[in-house]
């Protein structure tokens, strides 16, 4: 019996250590600040700045600016929730992994903030090209196809990809009015960096698009 109980109790520790130790894989939640929507660019000077950038300085971004970033991509703003990009039947479907050099953080655009995902420098397992690991900040747009309700196999194929490139674009015209490079990649590893984010068989990823200021 009592050895029965010892056992009981060092499963327990073990236990106890495990979730201990798989919570220390999380990096803090990041509060972002709110959005500064000032930037004085109009559409038009963005749309004719918007190119594909493959050379970026590794200087980090500041929070003010993932801020922006994030919220210009996919933020909330509207009062019903929705979002500065459409989304088919604005299921909402895709979610933004942001890799930065402490860690990968997914945006909640309803708290507009950065939860935790996984701590560590991932920004090189983004892409299979070299410039992947100099950018500061690389967005990571996964479908969570659980969300895509009695979508059939087609329509979540083609909807995912195409709710994720709407996304894609305001980033390129945030980075177009904000001075930064930028640059969306098909070319990525995905089982791999799907199996290094932890995500679900019904999770996918769609695009990668790297974020940062110029190289000089
Ligand atoms: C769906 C998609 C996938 C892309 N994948 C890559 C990629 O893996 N690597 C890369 O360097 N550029 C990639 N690009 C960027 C294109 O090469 C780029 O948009 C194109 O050459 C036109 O250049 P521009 O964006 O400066 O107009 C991709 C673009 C799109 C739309």
């Amino acid at each position: 019996m009592n050895l029965l109980r010892a056992l009981r109790t060092s499963l327990t520790i073990v236990a106890t250590v495990a979730v201990a130790a798989s919570a220390a894989q999380l990096p803090p939640p990041i509060e972002l600040p709110k959005p500064k929507l000032d930037n004085g660019t109009t559409l038009i000077q963005a749309l004719k700045a918007r190119m594909t950038g493959r050379e970026f300085s590794s200087v980090p971004l500041p929070l003010q600016t993932i801020s922006d970033l994030l919220w210009a991509a996919f933020g909330v703003n509207r009062a019903d929730g929705r979002r500065t990009a459409p989304s088919a039947k604005n299921w909402q479907e895709i979610d933004i992994y942001v890799a930065l050099r402490q860690g990968v953080y997914v945006f909640n655009g309803k708290a507009h903030a950065l939860e935790g995902v996984i701590a560590g420098d991932l920004r090189a397992a983004t892409g299979l090209q070299g410039f992947v690991k100099d950018a500061p900040a690389t967005l990571v747009f996964v479908a969570d196809l659980a969300r895509m309700k009695d979508a059939s196999a087609e329509d979540r194929d083609l909807y995912s990809a195409t709710d994720a490139a709407f996304i894609s674009q305001n980033v390129y015209l945030y980075c177009a009015a904000a001075g930064l490079t930028t640059g969306v990649r098909g070319s990525v590893d995905r089982p791999a960096l799907a199996k290094a984010l932890g995500l679900r068989a019904d999770q996918r990823i769609i695009l990668a698009q790297s974020v940062g200021y110029p190289k000089k």
